[in-house]
This record gives C-alpha cells, sequence and structure tokens, in this order.
C-alpha cells in the first residue's frame, strides 16, 4: 500500500477544521500511519519547497507555514497519494473544485488548508522529512475486507 504525506497548515488549525477534514480521510478509507503536531522552522520549509524558494511570494509562505503549529501525518492506502490530491483540489482554494477540501474550506491561493505530496517519489522524500521511522505504523485495520476487494489488495 502507499503512503502519502498531508500537512494540516496554519489556516486549518486557526480555523478549526481539522476534525472535518480527517473525517473525509477516514470516511474515504485512508488508514492513518502517523500524526503528530509539530511547529515549523525556516530550514525545514525551504526543504519542503525547494521548488519555490525562488519565487516572489516565498517569504510569505515562510511565514504562513510558521504562523501557528501544524498537524503532519502520513496516511496510507491504495494509490494513496492520487487519492489525497484529487480530495486536495487545485492549489488555489478559488479554482478548486466544490467537493475537495480546498474548494470547500478555502478561497486563497496561499491559505489553502492543508499540504498533501504531488507524487509517490515526493511523498517518500516528505514522510522521511517529517517523521522518524519509529513514528509510522505498519498496521492495517481489522475489517480491511470492506473496504478492497481481495484483487485490489494484491
Ligand atoms: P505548490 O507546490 O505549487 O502547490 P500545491 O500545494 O498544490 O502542491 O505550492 C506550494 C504552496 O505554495 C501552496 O500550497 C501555497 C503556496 N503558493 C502561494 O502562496 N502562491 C502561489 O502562487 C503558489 C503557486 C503557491
Amino acid at each position: 500500500m502507499e503512503k502519502t504525506l498531508v500537512i494540516f497548515k496554519p489556516s486549518a488549525m486557526e480555523r478549526g477544521y481539522v476534525g472535518q477534514i480527517l473525517t473525509r480521510f477516514q470516511q474515504k478509507g485512508l488508514i492513518i500511519a502517523g500524526m503528530k503536531m509539530m511547529q515549523l522552522d525556516e530550514n525545514i520549509l525551504r526543504e519542503h519547497y525547494a521548488h519555490l524558494v525562488d519565487k516572489s511570494f516565498f517569504p510569505l509562505l515562510l511565514s504562513a507555514m510558521m504562523a501557528s503549529p501544524v498537524i503532519v501525518m502520513c496516511l496510507k492506502g491504495k494509490d494513496a497519494v492520487n487519492v489525497v490530491r484529487l480530495m486536495t483540489g487545485a492549489t488555489n482554494g478559488r479554482e478548486a473544485l466544490p467537493g475537495t477540501i480546498r474548494g470547500d474550506f478555502s478561497c486563497s491561493n496561499q491559505e489553502n488548508i492543508i499540504h498533501a505530496s504531488s507524487s509517490a517519489e515526493d511523498a517518500k522524500a516528505e514522510i522521511k522529512r517529517f517523521f522518524s521511522e519509529n513514528e509510522i505504523f505498519d498496521w492495517m485495520p481489522q475489517n480491511l475486507k470492506f473496504t478492497y476487494s481481495s484483487i485490489e489488495m494484491e
């Protein structure tokens, strides 16, 4: 099963949406493999958003991501990276489709509620960046056969 990383950004923390969003992931059938609260700093954000450090909005992005503690979460499931990205929606909350997390909880390009890994390769690097090995749990819920068919579980 694939793993992906989600960050509940300060916009989710401040506006009190962690519970509602976590419920969506659990309703979908994604498995929580790791979860913790932390305060991000400039070092980890420069690594995490390395593809954006030269953008004019980067200083604003840094302060937005450090504005409060965040919750980082590792979710597990079949094709979890793609499933969570589809649930997340487009970067800009004003363009994200209704029904997606950003489409339903955000009207901003920056204050867009959650981060979700954008590829399987990124997910592996991001999980390592935010979690130590003993913080990721390889448990499987007992009722998984009601979430996936036996063929999908192979
Ligand atoms: P990016 O990796 O392009 O998008 P996504 O989060 O959908 O994978 O951008 C990372 C974050 O940078 C994005 O979630 C919010 C912020 N951002 C801005 O503040 N302004 C912008 O114009 C863009 C593209 C991103």
